[in-house]
């Protein structure tokens, strides 16, 4: 299928008659990640980053049952969050994150690729499923934010990365290898330690009071790298946890065709708000094809 730069984009209201949903790409899907999923084609996605719920909020993580039947979790005790859609049951969260895992294998191409964002409260319990689904490692990567909250207990290291599991789904990935150079210090192969600053500054979305928009929006420079390097101009690329629309907006970017699917009603004007902006701007001039 041809990139198609004037499609506009549009929001379907998935949360009901499923049965009718449409498979588009430049399409932000309100409604759960699961359900929206099973209405798309198997084999039918070139790459999926995802960005799930870590399962922080709530009382805070504890490896013990201290708080009560079924509140273990495979992290320490830190937390910094309070949001509804992050607080899950022990069992839940391994029977949510092993319906979302394996909708997400199914709906890849035998040559697509996986990218999922944890940190070590939920990198154990991810790891586990991704093995069981029969999907391939190929990396862990440390992302280290560069520009950490720090540690106000004082009483143990400053936590500063976060998780990218890379996954594959058959032998046959797309690994732009090249292209990464651009991103290592020496211009040599890049590593799978990526030292990027959290987002701020102009790129954070503020609401009217000033504050973030969204608790988890991810950097644009951390998706530039994974969208560069495991799919090429016209891809398809899908964010069942489209928060504040990083995904699509980088994918716009650089000429992908995207799929977003949000569950949060605000999050989603966020993201269309954001995505207007960019409509179209592929930037011809970035491509490594272009500077070759
Ligand atoms: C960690 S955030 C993603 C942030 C995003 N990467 C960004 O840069 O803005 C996870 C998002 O998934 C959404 N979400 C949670 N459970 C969902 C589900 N079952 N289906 C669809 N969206 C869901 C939440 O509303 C939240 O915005």
């Amino acid at each position: 299928m041809c990139y198609q730069e004037s499609k506009p984009i549009t929001v379907i209201d998935a949360t009901s008659d499923l049965d009718s949903v449409p498979f588009s790409p430049r399409v932000l899907y309100r409604g759960d990640c699961i359900e929206v999923m099973k209405c798309f084609p198997e084999g039918s996605i070139d790459l999926v980053y995802a960005d799930p719920p870590y399962n922080l909020s709530r009382h805070g993580l504890s490896w013990s049952d201290k708080q009560g039947a079924g509140r273990r979790k495979s992290g320490g005790n830190y937390h910094m969050m309070k949001e509804t859609w992050d607080m899950f049951e022990e069992s839940h969260y391994r029977r949510f994150s092993v319906q979302w895992l394996a909708e997400v294998k199914r709906l890849l191409k035998p040559a697509g690729s996986l990218y999922v964002s944890c940190t070590y409260h939920n990198v154990g319990e991810l790891l586990v499923i991704l093995r069981d689904l029969d999907l391939k490692c190929l990396n862990v990567i440390v992302w280290e934010k560069t520009n950490p909250h720090p540690n106000l207990t004082r009483r143990m290291f400053t936590h500063s990365s976060e998780f990218v599991l890379f996954f594959a789904k058959g032998k046959k990935w797309t690994f732009h290898y090249e292209e990464m150079k651009k991103y290592s210090a020496n211009g040599g192969q890049l590593k799978d330690v990526w030292h990027l600053p959290l987002c701020q500054g102009a790129e954070r979305i503020k609401r009217a009071d000033g504050r973030a928009a969204h608790p988890t929006q991810k950097p644009q420079a951390l998706l530039e790298r994974i969208i560069s390097a495991s799919s090429s101009r016209g891809d398809l690329v899908l964010d069942p946890f489209l928060g504040t629309g990083t995904t699509a907006l980088v994918a716009e970017q650089l000429g992908r065709k995207w799929i977003g699917i949000e569950n949060d009603t605000n999050y989603v004007s966020l993201s269309v708000e954001r995505l207007k902006k960019v409509q179209g701007a592929f930037r011809k001039e970035d491509t490594y094809e272009r500077r070759k």
